[in-house]
């Protein structure tokens, strides 16, 4: 029986991928750190490891799912050693057992800078990647180090690039604060957990696909959209404060000095991008090639969280 091995298996979308393949009926095993815990995954009833026993353990016909990442930071170098040399190792050691290998990339890889519009960005759309991307950068890197490692072995290489997750997170204390809107045309796009998962569990699935798959909802909302809704769910006490790229600068400016920091031009470049990127992104390779859907649309998404939300103030 094939096996789905999922690294990262404590974080939000390990945990998640653990769950929704354990429903399905596939034998999983998750894979985390040997100082972290994994209390949901113990309440199903899912055996976890740590790294040092992976290599032992990968056989055959199993599904390695690279999902552990570095997704926060300033430092390339940590970028460039989690996300692009270890991801590497753990590809060898599933090679050597010719174990299918799916690295979680991330839309990211392309890079946020605005193209000339109207942009819809596809798994060939040339990578356009700020210095400061560094995240991004780094998730391109392990993509294309994986197609050089792959190329010529008997394996399936299966990359799953998700747009932003969002859905079956515990529902946390509402933000007490109004935040900043730097681009209100700003495009957001979301990819719902459950579409994400069924995406994973349809690519391992398939017995001979290989090659980069993007995953989104088809509607990617401009953020006043998103805002107005969550407002109008209750999800965010206001509307964010509106203050446009030049005060954006400004207060970044003010930030990392008070943190002793000095002000990064290209760190601020690659958020400014971020604030202010209106690309979409298309799934037509995932769905021609194995069928998926996207398992609800924005509105019907956050709607349930709104609800899940309520549930527990209720309960509370
Ligand atoms: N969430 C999103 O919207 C989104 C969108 C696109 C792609 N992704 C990708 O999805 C994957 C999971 O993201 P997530 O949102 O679930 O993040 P998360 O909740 O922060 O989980 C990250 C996982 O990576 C592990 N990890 C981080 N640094 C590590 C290191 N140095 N050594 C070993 N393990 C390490 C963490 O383990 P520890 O607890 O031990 O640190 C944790 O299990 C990542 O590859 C990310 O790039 C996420």
């Amino acid at each position: 029986m094939r096996r789905w091995l999922i690294t990262g298996c404590n974080g939000y979308l390990g945990t998640a991928f653990c769950l929704a393949l354990a429903a399905r009926g596939e034998a999983v095993f998750g894979i985390m750190r040997a100082q972290r815990t994994a209390p949901t995954l113990a309440a199903h009833g899912i055996p976890v490891m740590d790294y040092a026993a992976l290599p032992a353990q990968i056989a055959g016909g199993d599904i390695v799912v690279h999902c552990a990442a570095l997704t926060h930071g300033t430092a390339w170098e940590a970028f460039e050693r989690v996300n692009v040399s270890w991801t590497i190792e753990l590809f060898a050691q599933a090679a050597a057992r010719a174990a299918v290998f799916v690295q979680i990339s991330s839309i990211a890889a392309l890079g946020y800078a605005n193209r000339p519009a109207p942009a819809v960005l596809d798994e060939q759309t040339p990578p356009q990647l700020l210095p400061g991307e560094l995240y991004g950068r780094s998730k391109l890197a392990a993509e294309q180090a994986l197609v050089r490692q792959a190329a010529g072995l008997p394996l399936r290489l299966l990359i799953l690039r998700p747009g932003l997750i969002y859905g079956g997170r515990a529902p946390q204390s509402r933000p007490r604060q109004r935040g900043l809107l730097v681009d209100p045309a700003q495009r957001v796009p979301l990819v719902h957990l459950d579409s994400v998962c069924d995406a994973l569990w349809r690519m391992g699935d398939h017995p001979t696909l290989a090659g980069t798959f993007q995953v989104v909802d088809a509607e990617q909302p401009r953020l006043d959209e998103l805002l107005a809704l969550k407002l109008a769910l209750g999800l965010i006490p206001a509307l964010p404060r509106r203050i446009g790229p030049a005060g954006y600068r400004v207060l970044w400016a003010l930030r990392r000095l008070r943190q002793r920091r000095w002000p990064d031009p290209a760190l601020l470049a690659a958020e400014l991008a971020h604030h202010c990127r209106q690309n979409t992104y298309s799934t037509t390779a995932l769905r021609q090639a194995t069928g998926w859907q996207p398992a609800c649309g924005y509105v019907e998404g956050w709607t349930r969280a709104a609800a899940a939300e309520q549930e527990v103030a209720h309960a509370r």
